[in-house]
C-alpha cells in the first residue's frame, strides 16, 4: 500500500513511516519475527543500524542490557535547558540542525497579576536570554516559540508528536507527547546535541511495563486520576528503567489530551517515558488540530503494516491493571507525588497527618493539565457554583497551556467564566508549577505549614512558591475547582455538600465537558506563532555580551594531550552525593547559561572526609577555601585534580551541569566507590575520567593533597577502552611515600573517542569538520 502524498507544510512534522517500517522490517528478521511491544516497534525503527544494536534474536537478552543506538526525528528545548544545549551546539560549528527543533520560552515567566502583566515584566527580566535563543533559532533554523507562546509540552502535543515518531526533550515531562502515540524521551542538553547533530544517540534498551486499562472512567474521574493512582502503586522509583505502555479496551474511552496526562505524569514514577497505540482519539485530535494528513499516514501505517500497536503475544515485563470504572479522583502529596490518597479518604488522613484544614489556594492548567477537556470541565464546576450564588473561598489560578488553548477558551467563553468568578488567568507558561509564581499572600519565608491544592505533576519542597512549608497536593482539576469553594481539607466534592448564604445546601454534580471543541481550536494572536520549517541564516550573529553574568558563550574543552594523567586530590567527599550536591539549583538556575557562573556552585553541597565540613577544601599550606574556589585557583595554577568520593555518586538526576562544572574547574578524574549511570556517562560526555576503585578500602588510603598518575592510560585509549576495564593509578602521599592502587573503568570505544577530544562535542566537531 501507498502513503498518501506528503503536502509541503508536513515534510517534516509527518515520521518517515516507510523507512522506519523497513528498518523495523530488518529487526524483525534478526529476531525471527518475534511479537514486539509498541515501545520497542518505535524504538527500533530508529535505530541507527539495527545489525549493530540488536545482537541477540531474543528480545530478552536485549531489553534492560543492550544498549541501543538511535536516530530520533525531533528534538524541543525549553528556554532554561535550550541555553546550554544551544552553546554546546554552537561549538560543534555547524550551520544547522540535523533534525527539525524548536525551542520554547516558558520557564522563565513569572505568575503573579495575570498574563499582560506577567509577561511584560518576565521579558523585561530575561531579554538577554530570549535575544540570544531566538537568534540561535534564526542562525541554525529552529522553531523559535517566544515568551506567551505556551509551554513546550502543550506546543509539541498540538504540532509535533505524532503515533510513531521519536524525540528528545530537554525537559523531563517531554513523554508528553508519547499521549498522542509517539515516543518521546526528557534529556540533557549533550544528549540534545547529538540529535541536533545527527550523531547516533544511546539509550540502555528499556524493559517494558504494561498498564492494562479496562471500563471507563466516569463521573469525577479523570486521566489525571490513572496516574496518580499508579503512582502510588509504583512509587517514585517503580518505572526505572521501564517504558510505560498502555493497552486494553479503557484505552479507547479516553481522550488524547487525557492520554498525555497520563504520559506526562509518567515522569513522576522514574519512567524513561510512557506511550499509547494509536486510537480514533488520535485521529480525532490531529484532524482538530489541522494535522489530519498525518492521520491518513498512520492509518496506513497501522491498517497495512500493522505499525503503532503492540504485535498479539507481545510480552510485557511487568503488567498493571487499572479498572477505570471504578477509578477514585486520588490526591498525590504532600512533597512526593507517589503518596496517593483517594479523595474518600483525604479528610481522614490530613487530620491524622496534621495536614492544614484551610486549602490556601488552588491552581489549574500547566503542561500537565490544560486541554480543552480538563477546562470545559473545571469551568462547568464554575457555572455550577456561580449558578448557586457561591464564591471562591480562596485565590484561584488559571494557567492555559498554550496560545490556542487560551484563544479557543476566550471564544468560547470560559476564560470569561473563569474571570468573572475570581480566578486570576496567569500567561500561557510554566509559571506557578516551576517556583515562578510571585505569591502576594503568603511570604515565601512563612514558617507556616500550608496547603494547595494543583493539576500540576511535581510537588517537591518549594516547587511553586519558594516556600518549604508550602504543601502542595496534586490532583485533578476538576477536583481542584470544587475545592476552591470550600477551601476545606474536610469536603470531598463527590459526596459532600457547601451551605449557602440562604441556608440550602449546594451539591456540585459531577463535571461535564468536551474533549474537543465543536468549533475547531482558535489560532489566537499571530504574534506567538513562529515561521513553520525555518530556514537557517548563516549571516545571523548570536548575541552574547561578553559582560554578561547569564550567558556565556563556551570553550572548548582541550584535547587529551597524548600523555599519562598526573593530578592532585582535591578533596575526599564523604557519604552521600547527589547531582543536587554537586550542581545546587534554586537561586543558580538563573546562571544555566552561563558556565563559569554557574560554576561557582560546585559541589558546594558536599562534604569533606577529612574535615567533615561542607563546602571546605584545604590548599597545601593548609588555607581553606570553598570547593569550587579551590577548583578555580587549581585550574590558574594549571594544576589538574581529582575528587575523590563513594558511592552512587551523582545519583539523582541527568544535570549536566554536575559534570560540565568539574571539567570546566580543572578537574580530570572522578574516582569513587560506585557511580550513578547517568552521571558517570554524563562525565565521559565532558572528557572528564571516571573511574572506581577494584578495592573501596583503597578510598581510606587517599588523602588531600596526594598526588595520582595514571599508568597504562596510554595503552588503554590505544585499545579503544578495551583494556579489561582496568586502570593503575600510582599514589604519591605528601611524605614521599608512594604504592600503586586498581581501579577500573567502563569506556567504551565512543567514549574514548570524546576523552581524547576533550568531549563528546568536540568529537562531534572533529567528525564534521573531516
Ligand atoms: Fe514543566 Fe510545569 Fe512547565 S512540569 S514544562 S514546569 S508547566
Amino acid at each position: 500500500a501507498k502513503f498518501p502524498a506528503t503536502p509541503k507544510d508536513f515534510t517534516t512534522r509527518i515520521p518517515p513511516y516507510a523507512k522506519l517500517l523497513s528498518k523495523l522490517g530488518k529487526v524483525k528478521e534478526l529476531t525471527n519475527n518475534a511479537p514486539l511491544t509498541l515501545a520497542e516497534k518505535i524504538l527500533y525503527s530508529h535505530l541507527c543500524d539495527p545489525e549493530e544494536s540488536i545482537t541477540s534474536s531474543k528480545l530478552e537478552d536485549i531489553r534492560g542490557l543492550q544498549y541501543l543506538k538511535l536516530h530520533p526525528d525531533r528534538v524541543a528545548m525549553q528556554d532554561a535547558s535550550a541555553q546550554m544545549a544551544l552553546l554546546q551546539f554552537m561549538t560543534t560549528g555547524l550551520s544547522e540542525t540535523a533534525v527539525p527543533a524548536s525551542i520554547h520560552c516558558d520557564h522563565l515567566i513569572v505568575g503573579k497579576k495575570g498574563e499582560s502583566e506577567d509577561l511584560k515584566s518576565s521579558i523585561a527580566t530575561n531579554k538577554e536570554v530570549f535575544d540570544f535563543l531566538q537568534s540561535c533559532g534564526k542562525k541554525y533554523g529552529i522553531q523559535f516559540w517566544g515568551p506567551g507562546s505556551g509551554i513546550i509540552h502543550q506546543i509539541v502535543l498540538e504540532n509535533f508528536s505524532a503515533p510513531g515518531l521519536m524525540m528528545l526533550g530537554t525537559d523531563s515531562h517531554t513523554p508528553n507527547a508519547g499521549g498522542l502515540g509517539a515516543i518521546a524521551i526528557g534529556v540533557g542538553g549533550a544528549d540534545a546535541v547529538d540529535a541536533l547533530t545527527g550523531t547516533p544517540w544511546e539509550l540502555k534498551a528499556p524493559k517494558i511495563l504494561g498498564v492494562k486499562l479496562t471500563g471507563q472512567l466516569n463521573g469525577w474521574s479523570s486521566p489525571k486520576d490513572v496516574i496518580t493512582k499508579l503512582a502510588g502503586l509504583l512509587t517514585v522509583r517503580g518505572g526505572t528503567g521501564y517504558i510505560v505502555e498502555y493497552f486494553g479496551e479503557g484505552v479507547k474511552t479516553l481522550s488524547c489530551t487525557g492520554m498525555a496526562t497520563i504520559c506526562n505524569m509518567g515522569a513522576e514514577i522514574g519512567a524513561t517515558t510512557s506511550t499509547f497505540p494509536y486510537q480514533e482519539a488520535h485521529k480525532l485530535y490531529l484532524q482538530a488540530t489541522g494535522r489530519g494528513v498525518i492521520a491518513e499516514h498512520a492509518d496506513v501505517a497501522l491498517h497495512e503494516y500493522g505499525f503503532l500497536r503492540a504485535d498479539e503475544g507481545a510480552h510485557y515485563d511487568k503488567v498493571i491493571e487499572i479498572n477505570l470504572s471504578e477509578l477514585e479522583p486520588h490526591v498525590n502529596g504532600p512533597f512526593t507525588p507517589d503518596l496517593s490518597t483517594p479523595i474518600s479518604q483525604y479528610g481522614e488522613k490530613s487530620l491524622n497527618e496534621n495536614w492544614p484544614q484551610n486549602i490556601s489556594a488552588g491552581l489549574i492548567g500547566s503542561c500537565t493539565n490544560s486541554s480543552y477537556q480538563d477546562m470545559t470541565r473545571a469551568a462547568e464546576l464554575v457555572s455550577q457554583a456561580a449558578k448557586a450564588g457561591l464564591k471562591p473561598k480562596i485565590p484561584f489560578f488559571v494557567t492555559p497551556g498554550s496560545e490556542q488553548i487560551r484563544a479557543t477558551l476566550e471564544r468560547d467563553g470560559l476564560i470569561e467564566t473563569f474571570t468573572k468568578n475570581g480566578a486570576v488567568v496567569l500567561a500561557n507558561a510554566c509559571g506557578p508549577c516551576i517556583g515562578q509564581w510571585a505569591r502576594e499572600d503568603i511570604p515565601k519565608s512563612s514558617n507556616q505549614t500550608n496547603s494547595i491544592f494543583t493539576s500540576f505533576n511535581r510537588n517537591f519542597r518549594a516547587r511553586n512558591d519558594g516556600n518549604r512549608n508550602t504543601m502542595n497536593f496534586l490532583t485533578s482539576p476538576e477536583i481542584v475547582t470544587a475545592m476552591i469553594y470550600s477551601g476545606s481539607a474536610q469536603f470531598n466534592p463527590v459526596t459532600d455538600s457547601i451551605e449557602l448564604e440562604n441556608g440550602k445546601k449546594f451539591t456540585f454534580q459531577p463535571p461535564k465537558g468536551q474533549d474537543l471543541p465543536s468549533k475547531g481550536f482558535e489560532h489566537g494572536r499571530d504574534e506567538f506563532y513562529p515561521a513553520n520549517d525555518p530556514k537557517p541564516e548563516p549571516g545571523v550573529q548570536v548575541k552574547v555580551s561578553p559582560s554578561s553574568d547569564r550567558l556565556q558563550l563556551l570553550e572548548p574543552f582541550e584535547p587529551w594531550n597524548g600523555k599519562e594523567l598526573q593530578t592532585n586530590i582535591l578533596m575526599k567527599v564523604e557519604g552521600k552525593c547527589t547531582t543536587d550536591h554537586i550542581s545546587a539549583a534554586g537561586v543558580w538556575l538563573k546562571y544555566k547559561g552561563h558556565l563559569e557562573n554557574i560554576s561557582y556552585n560546585t559541589l558546594i553541597g558536599a562534604q569533606n572526609k577529612e574535615t567533615h565540613e561542607v563546602n571546605k577544601a584545604y590548599d597545601f599550606d593548609g588555607t581553606a577555601y570553598g570547593i569550587p574556589e579551590l577548583m578555580m585557583k587549581w585550574k590558574l595554577e594549571n594544576r589538574p585534580w581529582t575528587v575523590v568520593a563513594e558511592h552512587n555518586y551523582g545519583e539523582g538526576s541527568a544535570r549536566e551541569h554536575a559534570a560540565l562544572s568539574p571539567r570546566f574547574l580543572g578537574g580530570q578524574i572522578i574516582l569513587v566507590k560506585s557511580f550513578a549511570r547517568i552521571h558517570e556517562t554524563n562525565l565521559k560526555k565532558q572528557g572528564m575520567l571516571p573511574l572506581t576503585f577494584a578495592d573501596e578500602a583503597d578510598y581510606d588510603k587517599l588523602a588531600s593533597g596526594d598526588v595520582l598518575q595514571t599508568v597504562g592510560l596510554i595503552d588503554m585509549i590505544a585499545k579503544g577502552g578495551d583494556n579489561g576495564g582496568q586502570l593503575d593509578i600510582k599514589v604519591t602521599k605528601r611524605s614521599g611515600e608512594s604504592f600503586i592502587i586498581k581501579t577500573k573503568h567502563t569506556m567504551s570505544k565512543d567514549q574514548i573517542e570524546f576523552f581524547k577530544a576533550g568531549s563528546a562535542i568536540n568529537y562531534i566537531g572533529n567528525l564534521r569538520k573531516t
